[in-house]
């Protein structure tokens, strides 16, 4: 029987399925990781393992007997320990107060507190996690905060160990070190349960690997049966179910090139973007696919002047725009629809009428002179754009934050597209849109399109990238793997290869 075993767990929020009667279990001395894609239902399973949230169905079983979690409380007294994808820690109190905070004490404070700081520095010697037990959190970097929460996690005689994504703040030489501290937990006889969409990360670290994808379990696997490129084929899904219809266009002159991008980290290590070229011609999609968070944001931040560009040209129209502003490379034709609306796309608090001038309302016809806003163009460019886009709004006046988020997204796209950019960067146009607005999102940039616009479009769902691209990029790591051809000619293998870190084997499908 499995020292820890979750079965047919369920868990539904409002609308979606986090976890569908999901099984899933643990031995002492392994790793097993969960995989899958943002929003899978990876933490939201843990989350119940620790007491988080109760789950609509289902049962948990420790070496065989059915144990009830029902709050955090119960998972410590179960000795489950859990590093959560953001950090719990109190900035302003010490290493060791944060480590016994809320524990109970037997003798006073500062003897409690002398003890604690003695049993610490045991455990990080143990497990060679260094951290001095007086210093405050807050002076800590977010490598050895995290370090804290472990230690906090081992204070409590953890025997089983959640870590959610606890890479992603690591650069890739903390995650060497981590890797070898979580190896001595195992050794130690620690159940240490891993939770990553990194597959590099999943196939060096893990003992198992469970992938889930939409709140279903696809599978689990022994790592020793498995590789990179099947994981992420099974992480992303084989069926191809979008179609578009996509009329022929002949391809351009050359609008947008990117010659040796490279976007540094503020943390240092590897590139956030590493040496990315590629082109994009007139009445051309170039899609980028590729596991969420291997550089694609990053890149269409650069692109639209919103994050430093370290090394290498923008050229859009042959002008180099790396080092000019957000807004000169607007006026050099850019249009960008980016994938976090409410932060970078809208303001939420002006209204409908007002978002849709957002670039544009100090030139002519908005402004008459200077500082002088013409309202009554300001209002019929508005009630013209809620016609053309179908924005389901009752007047411009509205603000915006009360639009749904389809709507909100029609906004965005008709500002940028009624700019009539010749370079359109789409950052995830239709995350969390309904099918009709997706459908919507795809004709507009379809349309761009047809009129001799170049699009990048940059999704992780690889339907989509598929169908609408011509040609597709793939990103692993902030490097572009291959570009090979979308469409009916796109190469699932050749894909799924890349996402998992494989470069484009040239052959005869290749194409630059
Ligand atoms: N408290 C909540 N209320 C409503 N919906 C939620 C809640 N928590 C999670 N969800 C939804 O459940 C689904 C699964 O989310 P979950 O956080 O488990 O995903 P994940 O695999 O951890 O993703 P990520 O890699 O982005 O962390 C998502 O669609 C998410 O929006
Ligand atoms: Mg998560």
């Amino acid at each position: 029987m499995p020292f820890l075993e979750m079965k047919n767990i369920s868990k539904r929020f409002v609308d979606v399925v986090a976890n569908d009667r999901v099984c899933f279990d643990v031995e002492r001395g392994e790793v097993h990781t969960l995989l899958g894609e943002n929003g899978a239902g990876k933490s939201t399973l843990m989350n119940i393992l620790y007491g988080l949230y109760s789950p609509d169905e289902g049962e948990i079983y420790m070496e065989g007997n059915l144990v009830k979690i029902s709050s955090p409380y119960d998972a410590i007294e179960l000795h489950i320990g859990m590093i959560h994808q953001h950090f719990t820690l109190i900035p302003n109190l010490s290493v060791t107060e944060n480590i016994i905070l809320g524990l109970p004490s037997s003798s006073g404070f500062l003897l409690e507190l002398k003890k604690a700081e003695e049993n610490i520095d045991n455990i990080s010697r143990k497990y060679e996690l260094r951290v001095d037990p007086k210093s405050l959190v807050r002076q800590l970097p977010v490598g050895l905060q995290q370090r804290v929460e472990i230690l906090k996690a081992l204070y409590r005689n953890t025997d089983i160990l959640i870590l959610d994504e606890p890479t992603s703040v690591l650069t890739p030489l903390e995650v060497e070190i981590f890797f070898k501290i979580i190896r001595r937990f195992t050794e130690d006889g620690l159940a240490v349960i891993f939770i990553s969409h990194k597959l590099n990360e999943v196939m060096s670290i893990s003992d198992r690997i469970t992938v889930l994808r939409g709140g279903n379990v696809v599978g689990t696997l022994k790592k020793l049966d498995t590789d990179a490129n099947k994981l992420a084929g099974m992480m992303v899904g084989k069926e191809i179910t979008l179609s578009l219809d996509k009329p022929s266009v002949k391809k351009g002159k050359r609008l947008l090139e990117v010659r040796g991008l490279s976007v540094n980290s503020e943390k240092g290590g590897k590139p956030l973007v590493n040496n990315v070229s590629f082109d994009i011609h007139e009445g051309e999609i170039l899609g980028v696919a590729g596991v969420d968070g291997n550089g694609q944001g990053e890149l269409a931040d650069a692109i639209a002047g919103l994050q430093p560009v370290s090394k290498g040209q923008i050229l859009i129209n042959g002008m180099d725009v790396a080092h000019l502003s957000p807004r000169k490379r607007i006026e050099r034709k850019l249009g960008y629809i980016p994938s976090d609306r409410q932060r970078v796309g809208l303001i939420v608090d002006f209204s409908v009428a007002q978002n849709l001038v957002l670039k544009n309302f100090c030139d002519p016809p908005f402004s008459t002179r200077r500082l002088f806003l013409s309202h009554k163009n300001i209002t019929s460019n508005a009630d013209q754009m809620i016609k053309e886009f179908d924005i389901k709004v009752s007047h411009g006046n509205e603000k915006v934050a009360f639009l749904s988020g389809g709507n909100q997204q029609k906004v965005i796209l008709a500002r940028e597209i009624s700019g009539k950019p010749d370079v359109l960067i789409a950052m995830q146009p239709t995350r969390g849109l309904d099918v009709g607005s997706t459908r919507y999102v795809h004709q507009c940039i379809l349309q761009h399109r047809e009129q001799g616009g170049a699009t990048l479009f940059i999704s992780t769902e690889l339907d989509e990238v598929i169908a609408i691209s011509d040609r597709i990029g793939v990103m692993f790591e902030g490097e572009i793997m291959g570009i090979i051809p979308g469409g009916d000619r796109a190469d699932l293998e050749q894909i799924s290869l890349m996402m998992a870190g494989v470069r484009e084997q040239k052959t005869k499908k290749s194409v630059s």
